[in-house]
This record gives structure tokens, sequence and C-alpha cells, in this order.
């Protein structure tokens, strides 16, 4: 048995599969619409309703995936395969998971604040950890990893005292002078010549024609704006990248 497949990384349904609750009536009306012979533009608009309402319906299923554990968007990311990684802003343990899986060798610490942003997107419980803890029983990595709560923005670390840094969908929920700290913080905890991970909501196209404005964590931040900040905190970029709602920097501490 896959053991992923008991994963539950608590994202909301309507993030996941709200567009099915409009695709399914809009597809309904529009036979309905068909038979009873209604005018042309109302079935013309009931068509295109149900045609979003299912494309972006299928782009969270097989592309998005939140409520699975993703790929590592590039090999090259410790590509030694071994140390101890930092995840900040884990959440449930779908970033500290996509690492475990792709480095076997590797441990990592999963920090996050298990504050409100976090109830906010997992929903409010008094054992927000256990959520988490749970999650990496069930993908079989907790031999590998450690659980701990730390705010990115002053990491309770010591400098260089980690091998790489993963943070997905995370940073992009501060604000700007909390970015700064974010990164600021990333740079000193990291060992030299090491990798920063950075997966971020793209906000792109595909973002703007699934969500429209209810999906705007970093505004209308592409992948040029978070090459400037990171290169204004001192990191060498060396890949980047994106998918459908995503945008992915790889980044060396020098
Ligand atoms: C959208 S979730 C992402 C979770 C996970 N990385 C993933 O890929 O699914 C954002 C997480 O960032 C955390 N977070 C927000 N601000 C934080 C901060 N200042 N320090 C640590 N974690 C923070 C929230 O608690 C939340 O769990």
């Amino acid at each position: 048995m896959n053991p992923n497949a008991s994963l539950d990384f608590g994202y909301p349904w309507w993030l996941s599969a709200g567009h099915l609750a409009i695709a399914i009536p809009a597809l309904a009306m529009s036979g309905v619409a068909h038979i009873r012979a209604w005018s042309k533009w109302p079935r013309i608009l009931l068509g295109l309703l149900a045609l979003w309402a299912t494309t972006v319906f299928l782009l969270m299923q097989f592309g998005l995936r939140v409520n699975q554990a993703p790929a590592l968007p590039t090999q090259s990311f410790l590509s030694t395969g071994t140390g101890r990684v930092l995840d900040i802003g884990a959440g449930t343990g779908r970033s500290t998971i996509m690492v475990l899986n792709a480095r076997p060798n590797a441990t990592v610490v999963a920090t996050d604040e298990f504050g409100e942003s976090f109830n906010h997107h997992f929903g409010h419980t008094d054992t927000p950890q256990q959520l988490l803890q749970k999650n990496l029983e069930s993908a079989g990595v907790t031999n590998r990893a450690k659980i701990e709560t730390a705010d990115m923005r002053k990491l309770p670390y010591e400098a260089a005292s980690f091998d790489a840094v993963v943070s997905a969908y995370a940073v992009d929920h501060l604000n700007r002078d909390g970015i700064t700290a974010a990164l600021s913080e990333v740079r000193r905890v990291l060992k030299p010549n090491s990798d920063f991970l950075l997966i971020l909501v793209g906000n792109d196209r595909w973002a703007k024609f699934a969500f429209g404005p209810l999906l705007t964590h970093g505004g209308t931040r592409g992948r040029d704006w978070w090459a400037g900040r990171t290169k204004d905190a001192c990191f060498e970029l060396r890949e980047d990248g994106t998918t459908p709602g995503t945008v992915w920097l790889l980044l060396r501490n020098p």
C-alpha cells in the first residue's frame, strides 16, 4: 500500500474541489437549456461557465494537487542527497514530505508558527502540530523529521546550522518587512554554498483564471519580483521555473 495515500494536508475543500460545485449545476442547467431550447446567449454563458469550472477542477486535481505530496520542482536541490534541511512555514507537512520523499538520506526540521495563519489555512485546533505529525507518520518519515515551533522572521537557530532550507507557499504570506526579515534569517542559518528552495503562489494567469482575487497572497508578485528581493538579500539565483499557480526559485547562499 502506498503510505502517502492516507495523507491529509487539510487544505479547504473549496481550493481542491470547489469548482465542481459550480461545474455540476452549470452542466445540468446547460442540459436543461438545450432540451428546452433556450435562446442562444443563456446557453453560451452556461456552457462557458461549465467549461471554466470543469477545467479548473481538473487543474486542481491533476495539476496543483494541493492535498497530495508534490515532487521536487528541481533535482538540483540538495543534490548531495544528505544533510539537515529546515522547512519554514511547514504547515501540515506537504513541503517537508516532498523533501523527505525525494531525499531519503536527509533529515528535516519542520517549523511553523502554528498560529493565526495556520488556523486560517487548516482550521483551528489546539494541537496543530499533531496534524503535521500525523502526516509525517502516514508518509513513514517520522524518524527523519522533527517538528519545532518557530517564526521564520526570527529563527531560533545558530548561524550556518543547516545544509539546505525549503519553503513552500509560506514566505508569500508575510508583508514586505517580514519577507526581508525571513530572507535574511534564511541566509544566516544556511551554511555557505548551500541551497534555498523557495516555492511561492505564482499569482499567474492560471491562478487568476481559476480564483480571480481570492488567491492574492503575493499581490501581483511574480518571478521577477522574487528574483529581485532574493538578490537584495544576497542570494544567487541558480534556477527558477513556473508551474500553473506556482513560481519557484532555487537559490544559493554564496
Ligand atoms: C499555505 S501554508 C503552506 C504549508 C506548507 N509549506 C505547504 O506547502 O503546504 C503557509 C504556512 O506558513 C505558516 N506561516 C505564516 N507565517 C509564518 C511565520 N512568520 N513563521 C512561520 N510560519 C509561518 C502558516 O502557519 C502556514 O502553516
